[in-house]
């Protein structure tokens, strides 16, 4: 399998050399070759050349079986548009429309939250990844003086809306859940979220036997962390989804250890860990490589490589129980070094 890589900037790239790194030796453990194209397009790069992604930049990474990123941002490039056209352009322009990210609590010791273990933390958050408040419609008026006026328009589509609620309906069903939540603030938003009200009560009739409930964003944020074990998936648009993955990555131990993937259901996708670039963490080996090398994971899941996929999670879970793991979530070990202990855990999983 043919896998584009992109280190990015800060911690992006040291969290992408240990997913690698698990990357070849689960390759190696199970017999599968992984071919790896390391792609320089970065802050860096940005500041040498001026490209932030070269023009054929999205047909090359189309010719991909997936991508990986580690992260984008650098303070020496405040407005972001390295980040934009390679990490939001990529989303987009390769369609990849469902943001999966997993809210999983791996050990009761990782999480903030009183009395709450794996049990109660562990449900799915689907974030609608190519609209809403992201597609940078609008403009702004007399920029920079105080009669600025500064318009950002939410798109919502029917077509949007509608495969992306439809996409949690169908993984609860193919998953054997039996709730889908959405949020919404269409008490507010009452043009484009009457456009998901309507579209979650048609999906959800189609589903009688999954059980749809609605919240606010507001009050679904609230329920996130009083009582996390209500839910299962959790569907949200662009902006909304955004926000409560890091809460929910708090739930897991912290941005360190979440996962996420970019999904157009049978294209190439893109993976890469929810958090950002830290760069007052940057190049001391002390960011949590986990997030990354969990993305790898549910790279190789979605490829339909489920095997190599559990035994990169089981070499996590390990890990993460016998508290070889970075400082952040209670360790003594480097990122470099916490890469290498879950490297040498991998191993072919064999019949019980
Ligand atoms: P961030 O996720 O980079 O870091 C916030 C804080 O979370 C860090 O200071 C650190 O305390 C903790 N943290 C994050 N990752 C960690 C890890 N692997 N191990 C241990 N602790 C970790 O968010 P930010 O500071 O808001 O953003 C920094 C830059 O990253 C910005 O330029 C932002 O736009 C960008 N960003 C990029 C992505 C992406 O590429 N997917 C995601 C989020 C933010
Ligand atoms: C994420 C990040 C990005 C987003 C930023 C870097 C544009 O926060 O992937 O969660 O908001 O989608
Ligand atoms: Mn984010």
């Amino acid at each position: 399998m043919r896998l584009a890589i992109i280190p990015g900037d800060g911690i992006g790239k040291e969290v992408t050399a240990e997913a690698v790194k698990v990357l070849t030796r689960t390759g190696e453990a199970f017999g599968r070759r992984f071919e790896f194209e390391h792609l320089p397009w970065s802050a860096d790069y940005f500041l040498e050349t001026g490209i932030t992604i070269p023009s054929d930049g999205y047909d090359l990474l189309r010719g991909f079986d997936a991508i990986f990123i580690g992260a984008l941002g650098d303070p020496r490039t405040p407005e972001n548009r390295h980040a934009r056209d390679i990490l939001l352009g990529t989303r987009f322009e390769l369609d990849l429309y469902v943001n999966y990210r997993p809210v999983k609590l791996l050990d009761e010791r990782l999480c903030p939250l009183k009395n709450r273990g794996p049990k109660e933390v562990d449900f799915v958050v689907f974030r609608e990844n190519t609209e809403g408040l992201y597609v940078s419609i609008g403009g702004r008026f007399k920029a920079g003086t105080d009669d600025e006026i500064a318009i950002q328009e939410e798109l919502n589509s029917f077509k949007g809306v509608n495969r992306i609620v439809r996409h949690a309906f169908a993984f609860a069903q193919s998953r054997g859940l039996t709730k889908v939540c959405m949020a919404d603030k269409s008490n507010a938003m009452q043009q484009g979220h009457a456009l998901w009200q309507r579209v979650f009560k048609q999906v959800a009739s189609e589903y009688p036997a999954v059980q749809a409930t609605h919240y606010y964003i507001d009050a679904l944020a609230m329920y996130m962390v009083l009582d996390p074990g209500q839910f299962e998936v959790i569907v949200t648009n662009n902006l909304f989804g955004d926000i409560i993955t890091d809460l929910g990555a708090t739930f897991q131990g912290g941005l360190g250890m979440a996962a996420s993937g970019n999904i157009h259901p049978g294209r190439t996708s893109m993976f890469e860990p929810v958090h950002g670039s830290a760069p007052r963490f940057a190049g001391k080996n002390i960011a949590n490589p986990i997030g990354a090398i969990a993305s790898a994971a549910l790279m190789l899941d979605t490829l339909g490589l489920d095997q190599e996929a559990a035994a990169i999670d089981a070499a996590i879970l390990k890990a993460v129980r016998e508290k070889q793991v970075t400082p952040d979530i209670g360790g003594t070990l480097g990122t470099v070094e916490a890469g290498t202990y879950i490297t040498n855990q991998i191993h072919p999983s064999r019949p019980a």
